[in-house]
Parts: C-alpha cells; structure tokens; sequence
C-alpha cells in the first residue's frame, strides 16, 4: 500500500466583502443577531461574471506558486463543489483544460459541506491502491448564486470561496484511516432543488436556492460530529489529546463551540473559516487549513482532524499529519 500525505495548499476568494449590515438593508435582522447566533462578521461574493471554475483555477495557481511546485505532472482532479457553473461539463474537466494537466482524470465530487474531507479521503485511496501518485482536491463554491436573498433564516450565512490541496505519493503515512458515512433520511433538511419536486414525499421550495432547516442541522451536526470524532481518533489509535487541530466544516460557529462542549476538546485548537469567510461549503476546511498554516500556527508536523458535513445529509473526516 502507497502512503499519501498533503504537500501544498492554497486557497481563492473573491473581491466583494461583505459585512452583516448589508443584509440589515434587504431582511429584517440585525449584526448582533448574525455575530450572536452564528460568530459570521464578513463573506465574500463574488460578481456576475465570476463562477466556481474560476476560483478552482485562482486556488489551484495559488498553491502552485506558495509551494513552487508544478502541475504538470497531477494524474488525477478531484473538484468538490455544489454550486457548478453548470452541470456538465465537471468543474475537474474545466480545471482540467485551463490549467493544461494534460495527464490529468478529472472528477466532480457531490457531497456538499462534507465533498472536501471526502475527496481526501478518496485521494488517500486512489493513491493506495497505487492508480495515482499526484492528485489535486479543490473545495470551491459560489454560493451566493444559489441563495435566497429573501430567505431571513439562511441568506446571512453562505459565502463565496475555494481551496485546494495536493495530496502526493509519500514514502512515510501522513494521512490516517479514515471515516465516511451519511445520514440519508435527512435529505429535505438541506438541499437545491433541481428536477424532482420532492424528496420521500416531502415537497421542496423548487426555487434553485439553498433550502435548510436550520434547526434540525445544527442538532444533528452536533451530535454526529461529536460521535464520529470519537470513531476517528479510536481508527487511528489515538485520542483527542493527541490531536494537534481540528477543523470541522465552519457552518456555524456556534456549531464548532458545542462539538468542543460536547466531547471536551479545546476550542482554541480548532481552525475555523466561519467568522470572515461565512460558510462557504466545501471549500471551508482547506480554507480553514490554509489560514492556520499561512498565520504559523500548523506547523510541519502537527495532527490535523478534518471533519466535513452537510447536505445529503453527508459526513467524512481523516486525521491528516502536515
Ligand atoms: O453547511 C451546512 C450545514 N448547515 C448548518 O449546519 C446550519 C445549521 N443551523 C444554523 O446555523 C442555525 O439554525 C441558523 C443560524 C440557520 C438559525 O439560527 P437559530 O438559532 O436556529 O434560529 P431560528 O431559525 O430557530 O430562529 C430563532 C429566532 C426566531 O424568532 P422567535 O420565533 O424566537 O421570536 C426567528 O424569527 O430568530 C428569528 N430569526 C431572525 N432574527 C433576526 C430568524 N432569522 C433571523 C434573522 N435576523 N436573520
């Protein structure tokens, strides 16, 4: 069996910022109740003319020039994302084209918040099974085109962004055993609406825009992710005490808080990308990931757990070592 382990990063986001005030002008909500119920200061949108693609290639050129590290040679693109520019062509098969990896499979990941930890866990098996050497993994979103702006309940939270990782071939394990899993039944709780007007009999808002029921997320995040933090540190024979950072999905930073309370782990060793970035989907880990290792606080070295979860309803997470 082949080692994996990430060795570059890199992230993208776009120009627009924008603050709680803002949505104090289109719904009835206040910046103390965004920042009280959701630690959300600031996301970022992007404009009319720019799509996902476009920040997966901004993301991926960016890792390219922090690690000076080439693309040439990438066997195998991973895109995790739930707001395409459209459904087909994949957004690995636009990366794929723009950036010349000519040598390069290229495949859409659709497992919403949780794509990103999925698609290193997926990248940690191809590379085992010895069918790829050098795979790019991006998370990106523009989520902003697919939100309710009307939707007082929702359309606070959701940004635009993206992040990408290279996971390698490496002599020595860096990426550890890994869990995946979901909790289908929740389907209507979070979803876009695409063709089919409902889901197990439950009729959905066929409005194309993010649809959730925020309450009965946040529960289940909660709970899952408290659970399965437990499941992964005993995979890998380890406990909590022996994890350097945990980064969970930032889907609410009140989410992360009560993770921590719940299993005891200690707050100020997550990374979170909630605060300034708001939640941007599967791009909010290795945006998370990427802030933390740019301030200096992950150092080479240190124990990663990655936790991704949301729509589908979806989870997956791996204990990476940077
Ligand atoms: O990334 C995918 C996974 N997604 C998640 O994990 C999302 C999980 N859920 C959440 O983050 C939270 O449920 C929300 C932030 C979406 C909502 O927070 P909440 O504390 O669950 O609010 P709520 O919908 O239960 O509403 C509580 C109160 C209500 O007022 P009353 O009935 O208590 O008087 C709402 O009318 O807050 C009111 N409210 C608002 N007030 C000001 C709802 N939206 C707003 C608003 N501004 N924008």
């Amino acid at each position: 069996m082949t080692n994996a382990r990430l060795t570059a990063i890199g992230m993208a986001i776009p120009e627009s910022k924008i603050d709680n005030h803002y949505f104090e002008n289109i719904i009835e909500t206040t910046d103390e109740w965004i920042m009280s119920r959701t630690g959300i200061r600031t996301r970022y949108h992007t404009g009319p003319d720019e799509f996902t693609s476009d920040l997966c290639v901004k993301a991926s050129q960016d890792l390219s020039a922090k690690y000076n590290t080439s693309l040439d040679d990438v066997d195998m693109i991973l895109v995790a994302t739930t707001s395409p520019d459209q459904p087909m062509p994949s957004m690995a098969c636009r990366v794929q084209y723009r950036l010349n990896m000519t040598n390069a499979g290229a495949l859409d990941i659709y497992a919403a918040c949780a794509g990103f930890s999925y698609g290193v866990v997926m990248a940690r098996g191809l590379i085992a099974g010895g069918m790829h050497r050098k795979i790019l993994v991006i998370g990106a979103e523009t989520l902003s085109k697919v939100t309710d702006f009307t939707d007082r309940s929702s359309c606070f939270l959701f940004g635009d962004g993206a992040g990408a990782v290279l996971v390698e071939a490496s002599p020595t394990p860096h990426i550890g055993a890994c869990i995946t899993g979901a909790s289908g039944e929740g389907g209507a709780d979070l979803y876009i609406s695409g063709f089919a007007p409902s889901i197990d009999g439950q009729e959905l808002k066929m409005n194309r825009c993010i649809v959730q029921n925020g309450r009965k997320v946040f529960k289940w995040a909660v709970t899952k992710m408290a659970e399965q933090m437990k499941v992964l540190v005993e995979k890998n024979s380890l406990t909590l005490d022996q994890i350097d950072w945990f980064v969970p999905h930032s889907a609410n930073l009140r989410i992360i808080e009560a993770i921590c309370n719940e299993t005891g782990f200690p707050l100020e060793k997550t990374l979170e990308s909630i605060v300034d970035f708001g939640n941007t989907s599967s791009a909010s880990i290795p945006i998370a990931l990427y802030n933390g290792i740019q301030s200096g606080k992950v150092k080479r070295g240190d124990r990663i757990m990655l936790l991704g979860f949301g729509g589908g309803l979806a989870y997956a997470g791996t204990i990476v070592e940077w």
